[in-house]
């Protein structure tokens, strides 16, 4: 195989970890960085840096052939990382090969902040020369129970019901982008999206089945065009089910 020195930014998150954890079994010579450095890093080689500041970027792009940007920070400083930052990044990684940036499924479509970031940073690269893929996915399942099915009122889930999510778990997404590095920059992949389509609903009364809980589901309606752009499922992405973990399986591995 071609050598070929990849660098994950954001390696300590949970696609970071993902990566990592796949990355070990590959030829690839890996690259590692971020602002802590925890355990999970074991023997990748490091560097500090902070798409902040800046400090550090020249150090952890240089010599790298593929770069794949883990690295977010959805509610702080969220501007300045996803795309100040990122337009830094990038302009220090003139010289690579590819680009891969996970992005979300739906993001023009969301009026979600967080998601116009995102496709600001699409932008750059759609705009700039270095050669890149992007691979947009759906909601991992981890980030779907964090937040919604982590915090049960009483003895009952109080949520919005009735929207749509087509959840992925993140071991089949960092799978799908490590196959990206083979394939070569693509412009913008195949959406990756998880096996089923199920509400909210329907997620939380699989919670409480696999939990064994005794646990209610009350389903709430909120105003707004957020709400109204999942209730239509603008984030899932039904051409695509390709993954292959299921919601139901992320949970019971969890009990294991
Ligand atoms: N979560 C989802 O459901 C989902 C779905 C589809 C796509 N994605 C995309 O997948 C990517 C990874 O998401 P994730 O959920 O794995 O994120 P995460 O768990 O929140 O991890 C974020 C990573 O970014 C690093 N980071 C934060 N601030 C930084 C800074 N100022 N400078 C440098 N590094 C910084 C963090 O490490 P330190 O704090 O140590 O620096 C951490 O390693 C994102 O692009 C996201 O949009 C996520």
């Amino acid at each position: 195989m071609l050598y070929l020195k990849v660098l994950v930014t954001g390696a300590t998150g949970k696609l970071g970890s993902a990566l990592l954890t796949q990355l070990k079994a590959s030829d690839y010579t890996v690259r590692t960085t971020s602002r802590k450095k925890t355990e999970e890093i074991g023997e990748f080689e490091w560097v500090y840096s902070d798409l902040l500041s800046g400090e550090g970027l020249e150090a952890a792009v240089k010599d790298v052939d593929v770069i794949i940007h883990a690295a977010t920070s959805p509610m702080k400083d969220s501007k300045n990382i996803e795309v100040t930052g990122f337009e830094n990044l990038l302009s220090k990684a003139w010289h690579i090969k590819h680009f891969i940036y996970p992005s979300i499924v739906g993001i023009e479509d969301i009026p979600f902040k967080y998601y116009k970031l995102k496709y600001e940073a699409e932008e750059l690269l759609r705009n700039g020369s270095v050669p890149y893929t992007i691979a947009r996915a759906t909601q991992f399942h981890s980030f779907i129970e964090n937040l919604f099915l982590s915090k049960p009122l009483l003895k009952k889930y109080v949520i919005p019901g009735h929207i749509k999510f087509q959840s992925v778990d993140v071991e089949d997404f960092a799978k799908y982008l490590i196959e990206q590095i083979k394939a070569g920059p693509q412009g913008r992949a195949n959406d990756f999206g998880g096996p089923d389509i199920m509400t909210l609903k329907e997620m939380a009364e699989l919670k409480i089945k696999v939990n064994n809980e005794a646990r209610k589901v009350v389903s709430i309606s909120l105003p707004g065009k957020l709400y109204k752009s999942l209730l239509e499922g603008k984030n899932t992405s039904p051409a695509q089910k390709t993954g292959e973990i299921t919601f139901e399986e992320y949970l019971i591995g969890k009990m294991n």
